[in-house]
């Protein structure tokens, strides 16, 4: 008796200390009336290094399951996860494409060298038709920057109408000999890309008349309306979004693109993939979290000119940027992808979810073996790198309603600098499903949120973690499940309130019903 009295007063007086030392989360589905595109979770994949050739696309002598040249396994392996959209073929080889050279006969298609990426010879064996067909196998709408930089307004426009035109011309007639007669009906379009740097080191004004010139010739077939996307700033640069916001009408544009890396270092030394500290780690992932402060401004910059929302910020390229693996070629840009990669994945796409309004698309840079890959393969094998999982994990956003959330993050410091050491979005789906990510950065401390949801009823919790021992742990072709997502057991149901836990260096997606 005496034994069950102290056990009691224990576990009431921890239960005080854990509600203490809980930290308030509040969310609501008041007003929720923002969609999360599910183009949030685009992709892009760019003629550079191995992500075309020897990622996806394989040699015709291939032992792997294969469609053509198409690798099966990294098929299969995206479309679990569900990817909304895949922009190609650049990134900066975008502006140096000229498509006539992928279509036909493959024997017949020119051997060019790739300027920008290592002057490898591009033998053209995946063009257009190639591209499509990936898109379907992966259930995928596809995205196309066609060329500014290097070429004409006639190039562009008669690709999108070998893309998109159901009736008689020259071009179709190219389409139906090259076995496709039906017109793909092509719907994201990019004119050009960083055309400040390598799509042509453009004034902004300049662009801003080549927009509105090669946008005009991109042509709106029966059935086929095009979303054009201007190519847009990088980072900082917000003198760029404004000065297309002012010249270019509203209404020939879809969307403004948006550049942003995440370099642990700077441009001439980006430092390793997987061998950091945790000044290192502090520095990156303060680094990764001004994406929220560079989506707000320039958002705020097209709000002047466009209250309403309709053009979207697309932030088509993305990611951690390191140096090289030691001994691969550096123009080829293969990087490893550690935990840090999954934290920084989890917190970009957080900050997504919660700009739904205004930032309606997004790609991450490049999804098999180039920066911060979704796949990474060597001959016959294929791994899921950390990033992956928390694509998988975050599907669950796609579509769905944005949640309003509010609370004060605890701080993670290093040091005399501070960040805020947890990032969340939540949303609720067309079943009444609520999912919460959360992202735990602290390297240190397991933090602990209580969390009551107004007029959101639910009844069980469930979730997901992606977490590891090290921020530096990764998967390789010999160990390759070291970061995986497991089963996650630290939320749980007090009365109407939600008590998650989360521990350091986290990823967690909980589902509630
Ligand atoms: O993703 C690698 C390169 O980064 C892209 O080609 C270019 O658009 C950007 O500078």
């Amino acid at each position: 008796m005496k034994k069950t009295l102290i056990l009691c007063l224990v576990t009431s007086l921890s239960f005080m200390a854990s509600a203490q030392s809980a930290n308030r989360l509040l969310i609501n589905a008041v007003d929720a009336k923002t969609t999360i595109s599910r183009h949030i979770y685009g992709q892009f994949s760019e003629h550079l290094g191995h992500c075309i050739y020897d990622g996806y696309w394989v040699s015709d002598t291939s032992t792997l399951p294969r469609k053509d040249r198409i690798r099966l396994d990294v098929v299969e392996a995206l479309k679990k996860i569900k990817i909304p959209n895949l922009r190609w073929p650049g990134g900066c080889f975008a502006d140096e494409y000229h498509w006539r050279d992928g279509i036909g006969p493959r024997e017949n298609r020119p051997k060019m060298v790739n300027t920008t990426w290592g002057n490898v010879t591009e033998d053209n064996s995946f063009g257009t038709h190639e591209f499509l067909e990936l898109c379907e196998l992966l259930g995928t709408e596809p995205y196309i920057a066609g060329n500014v930089g290097s070429g004409t307004v006639e190039e562009m426009s008669k690709w999108v109408e070998y893309l998109n035109f159901d009736g008689i011309s020259p071009v179709t007639a190219m389409r139906k000999q090259n076995n496709h007669p039906a017109p793909w009906k092509v719907q994201y379009w990019g004119v050009g890309n960083e055309s400040w740097g390598c799509g042509g080191n453009m004034s902004a004004d300049f662009y801003a008349d080549q927009y509105k010139r090669y946008a005009t010739f991109c042509k709106n077939y029966p059935g086929a309306p095009l979303r054009k996307i201007a190519a847009g700033a990088s980072d900082f640069n917000y003198d760029w979004t404004e000065t297309l916001m002012k010249k270019v009408p509203l209404n020939m544009m879809w969307g403004i693109s948006l550049h942003y890396y995440t370099l642990p270092g700077n441009w001439r030394e980006k430092g390793s993939a997987t061998d950091f500290d945790e000044q290192a780690y502090f520095t990156t992932m303060k680094k990764c979290l001004r994406m929220d402060e560079i989506v707000s401004k320039h958002a705020t910059i097209m709000d002047k000119y466009d209250p309403e929302k309709k053009v979207a910020l697309v932030v088509d390229e993305w990611g951690i940027w390191t140096d090289v693996e030691p001994g691969t070629n550096p123009a080829f840009l293969f990087q490893q992808n550690s935990l840090r990669d999954a934290l920084i994945a989890g917190s970009t796409l957080n900050i997504f979810n919660n700009h739904a309004d205004r930032v309606r698309m997004a790609n991450l840079a490049q999804t098999v073996n180039v920066l911060q890959s979704l796949i990474l393969t060597r001959g016959n094998q294929m791994l899921l790198t950390p990033t992956y999982y928390v694509f998988d994990l975050f599907k669950v956003h796609q579509d769905a309603k944005l949640l309003n959330i509010d609370f004060t993050s605890p701080t993670y410091a290093l040091g005399d600098e501070k960040i805020s050491a947890v990032n969340i979005s939540a949303s609720q789906d067309s079943t009444g499903a609520v999912h919460i990510s959360f992202v735990n950065l602290d390297a240190k401390k397991d933090i602990t949120f209580r969390t009551s949801l107004n007029d959101i009823p639910w009844k069980s919790v469930s979730g997901r973690i992606i977490t590891s021992k090290k921020f530096t742990d990764i998967n390789t072709f010999d160990q390759p499940f070291i970061v995986k997502d497991q089963d996650f057991k630290g939320a749980r149901k007090e009365g109407d309130e939600l008590v998650v836990t989360l521990p350091k260096l986290s990823v967690v997606v909980l589902e509630l019903k």
